[in-house]
């Protein structure tokens, strides 16, 4: 007998009304759920499409109360949120996915650390520093990065501290002390699993990052690697989320090492910047995916249609206020070029106001039309 379900299909609870927050939103409509938002800021991205916000914040227990117990299932879209609270509703029986008692230890860097540590999956040295002083950080030997528990996003809450010299940057909040790990690439693979066990993973993509605010500058995918690096890469992904017993969508963000090792950096315990290639790219984008995971439908095909890179728009340094594109109607009459705007009614220097898709089937040419893209389009703002 096929299983007859009601339309809509459930009704979504997100927590976070940003970007990642509206593209889940959109998804949502067209599977057929209900969406309700939990976001501070009135009309925020995924608030202008979901079917209702709730203007409260991230640790606020009324608003939190409200998303969850209006919905059939809850999920969320950034990591900085009151995931105590949500343990709590989780065990009065309400639906909430990714387990919130793994939210709880991946948004503490250094509890995440050490339960991968455990898991014996590999990762560079740590130690925790309750209260960072000179002595703690020579003891555990320079060169060194220094990563605020709680509360990064976006390489804010990063340090890299070369010697002791460099200690004067330091931050002053109980954090973790990494070993500095020598980077060949930056990957990230996204890993789906849902509730009856069956997992997914998308291909790797390749991060490249821009020095001062240390933010993603474009991303690649597939990889350029040999394929064996590549399926290393994947299997490392799977085994980490299964390892973890998450539901959802995961970005797993690793290092590889010029030896060829690779180590995982850190676990995003939801949809990753470094998926959006899929929208244009897969059969299957991560947002549709994290749905049927989180919803126990089957996951949808992986497959990577075409090869892809990327683009963040980032708000221009020096504007702020009311935003402003320049260079649109040149970007979007290049071939293969998406245009994603996350609908912020502000931009700031290097916030992320959208993206860039560019598709072609040579990712050389991928690659140089992307970085075309990033010349021409300006963020900037009104006045
Ligand atoms: N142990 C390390 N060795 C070398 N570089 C590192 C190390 N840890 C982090 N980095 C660099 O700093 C960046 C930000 O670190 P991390 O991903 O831990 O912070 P984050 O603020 O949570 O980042 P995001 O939100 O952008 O993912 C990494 O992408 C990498 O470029
Ligand atoms: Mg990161």
């Amino acid at each position: 007998m096929k299983k007859a379900r009601a339309f809509p299909i459930a009704s979504i609870g997100i927590i976070g009304g940003g970007q990642l927050g509206r593209m889940l939103v959109r998804k949502a409509h067209q599977l057929g759920c209900h969406t309700t938002v939990l976001d501070p800021t009135p009309d925020s991205p995924a608030g202008q499409l979901a079917g209702r916000q709730i203007v409260a914040g991230f640790f606020d227990r009324r608003g939190i109360a409200e998303v969850v117990r209006t919905s059939d299932l809850s999920t969320f879209e950034l990591e900085a949120i009151d995931a105590a609270y949500l343990c709590q509703l989780a065990d009065e029986g309400h639906r909430i996915l990714p387990d919130p008692r793994l939210l709880l230890t991946i948004q503490d860097k250094y509890l995440q650390k050490c339960r991968l540590s455990e898991l014996g999956l590999p990762g560079a040295a740590y130690v925790e520093v309750e209260q960072p002083s000179a002595e703690a950080f020579a003891a555990f030997g320079y060169p060194l990065v220094q990563k605020a528990r709680r509360g990064g996003y976006d390489g804010k809450g990063v340090v890299v501290l070369r010697s002791e010299k460099d200690f004067s940057r330091h931050l002053p909040v109980p954090s973790i002390l990494e070993r500095l790990v020598p980077i060949h690439k930056e990957l990230a693979v996204l890993v789906a699993r849902n509730p009856s066990g069956q997992t997914a993973v998308y291909p790797v993509c390749e991060m490249v990052f821009v020095g001062e605010a240390n933010v993603l500058d474009m991303l690649v995918a597939p990889a350029d690697l040999p394929t064996e690096q590549l399926i290393r890469a994947q299997e490392l992904a799977v085994k980490c989320i299964a390892a973890l017993g998450g539901t959802g969508v995961f970005g797993v963000e690793m290092f590889l090492t010029p030896e060829g090792e690779l180590l995982i950096n850190e676990i995003s315990p939801r949809t990753h910047n470094s998926g959006h290639y899929t929208m244009e790219a897969c059969m299957t984008d991560q947002f549709e995916q994290h749905l049927r995971a989180i919803l126990d439908l089957p996951l949808g095909d992986t497959c990577q249609l075409m090869p892809a890179a990327l683009v963040n728009l980032l708000g221009e340094p020096g504007h702020s206020g009311s935003p402003a594109v320049l260079g649109l109607d040149e970007v979007l009459a290049l071939s293969g070029v998406s245009v994603h705007w996350y609908g912020k009614n502000n931009t700031a220097p290097y916030r992320k106001m959208g993206h860039v898709t560019v598709l072609d089937p040579d990712p050389a040419r991928a690659r140089e039309k992307a970085m075309q893209v990033k010349d021409i389009l300006r963020i900037v703002s009104q006045t």
